[in-house]
């Protein structure tokens, strides 16, 4: 099986909430500790620039966000954890993207179309304050997503409208210039519905009604017991049913425990006691995060010095990539060979050609979308010996080339090869 990548990113605009703890976070950070998985986090504070136009808000939320990630168990050792703005083939991913995206397909994205029809209801014009940042805003998201080809993107509800949009992005660029992205799909943690916030509107932002995940104990406390219930008095049975209270506690607790407070509800809890036991439950959780977060918010040039070597891994991949990427939409030097059949090459995919020569002898050769030669073989006894090279590459992908080291020469670079083999493995799911 290959290994799955799973891309989340948290836009650097706030303080990190319950709702981001639960919706991305935690998710995955547990995720990031499977071994089949490689993670990739990141600050999106590109993404923050479209809706905060205060430089100080910007640079203190991404220590925020930074250190909540590490707090909660991120291991940068592990995964590549990275600030986007020190990718800079982000936005030049962005760009190509861009030029393969459907204005339509932007007009209909649910954050544009909110602010066009709250101007249209207005009676104004349906742009009216509205920046190009924000129009383009799911264009960025997918240059996050497909330049690591990440397969699963841990995200909330309101965000599988833009996973779909990186999706359809990436199967108008593979038609248009070969296999160069995979596909993401959202990856929805199911239990976990939104989360309300404290006035029962999902928890957001930009309605002000969140809980900070690490406020101090006390001011938790407090926040908790400004949640919005109904009238209902001790002793009156009350309905679990739209209860954000009875919401928040579900996404903390276990089955049994979620069952147990679903009775209480039932006989009658009164409001108070139901918040003092969701507080308990979220302090038991929360607290010991807390103390790695008090303490690493103290040193930003740790946490500076951890972000620089993400992106040093990140660029790792992302630098190569952008290069084939370049090449494949035509941005190249003109010293390299002009091609002419472009045709031919922009629908083509990376193929393997086996073939006799005059020894006697069957052989193979991988090339690229391009035409540009990957892998060449050495000379295989029988036709059969040669097909099973390449079923094996076909399936295992890049963990193949070791065992085939003796039969195999790699041109190129390796990235190219490892997105060429990668290629194989994706078709076969
Ligand atoms: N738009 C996401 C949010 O507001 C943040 C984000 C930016 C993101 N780029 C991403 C999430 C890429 C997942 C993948 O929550």
């Amino acid at each position: 099986m290959k290994t799955q990548r799973v891309l989340t990113g948290i836009t650097t605009s706030g303080t990190p909430h319950l709702g981001n703890y639960v919706g991305a976070i935690r998710p995955t950070v547990r995720a990031s500790r499977l071994a089949e998985v490689e993670s990739f986090y990141f600050l999106a504070d590109y993404h923050a620039l479209i809706k905060v136009g205060e430089p100080a808000r910007v640079q203190r939320s991404t220590l925020e966000i930074a250190a909540t990630w590490l707090a909660c168990g991120l291991d940068p050792e592990r995964v590549t954890f990275y600030r986007q703005s020190d990718i800079p083939e982000i936005p030049e991913l962005t760009w190509l993207l861009t030029c393969v995206t459907g204005k339509g397909v932007l007009n209909r994205a649910h954050a544009y179309k909110a602010s066009v029809d709250k101007n249209t209801a207005a009676g104004e014009d349906p742009d009216a304050g509205v920046t190009a940042g924000l129009f383009m805003y799911p264009v960025l998201m997918a240059a996050d997503i497909l330049m690591f080809n990440a397969h699963q993107v841990p995200v909330g509800r309101d965000q599988i409208q833009h996973i779909e949009m990186a999706r359809d992005m990436a199967a108008s660029f593979n038609h248009l210039y070969g296999e160069h992205f995979t596909l993401p799909e959202a990856a929805i943690e199911d239990h976990v519905a939104t989360l309300p916030g404290l006035d029962g509107r999902k928890m957001s932002k930009s309605y002000d009604n969140t809980i900070p995940l690490f406020v101090p104990r006390e001011q938790l406390r407090k926040l908790i017991m400004g949640i919005l219930t109904d009238s209902r008095a001790p002793g009156e049975p009350k309905s679990t049913e739209g209860s954000a209270l009875f919401q928040l506690y579900q996404a903390f607790a276990s089955a049994e425990e979620t069952a147990a407070l679903a009775k209480a509800y039932a006989e009658g809890i009164a409001w108070g006691d139901a918040k003092q036991m969701l507080f308990e439950r979220l302090d038991h959780e929360i607290a010991p995060l807390r103390e790695v977060y008090d303490r690493l918010i103290q040193d930003p040039a740790q946490i500076e010095k951890t972000l620089q070597a993400g992106a040093q891994k990140a660029r790792a991949i992302a630098t190569p990539f952008t290069a084939r990427l370049r090449d494949a939409v035509g941005l190249r030097r003109l010293d390299s060979a002009v091609a002419t059949t472009t045709k031919a090459a922009r629908s083509a995919a990376p193929a393997f050609k086996q073939y006799r020569e005059s020894d006697g002898l069957f052989y193979f050769k991988l090339v690229d979308a391009g035409g540009q030669l990957l892998l060449q073989s050495t000379g295989f006894a029988s036709g059969k010996d040669a097909a099973q090279a390449i079923a094996r590459l076909q399936r295992q992908g890049s963990q193949a080339l070791a065992g085939l080291r003796d039969q195999l020469t790699t041109q190129g670079d390796a990235a190219a090869l490892d997105q060429a083999l990668a290629h194989f493995a994706a078709d076969k799911g």
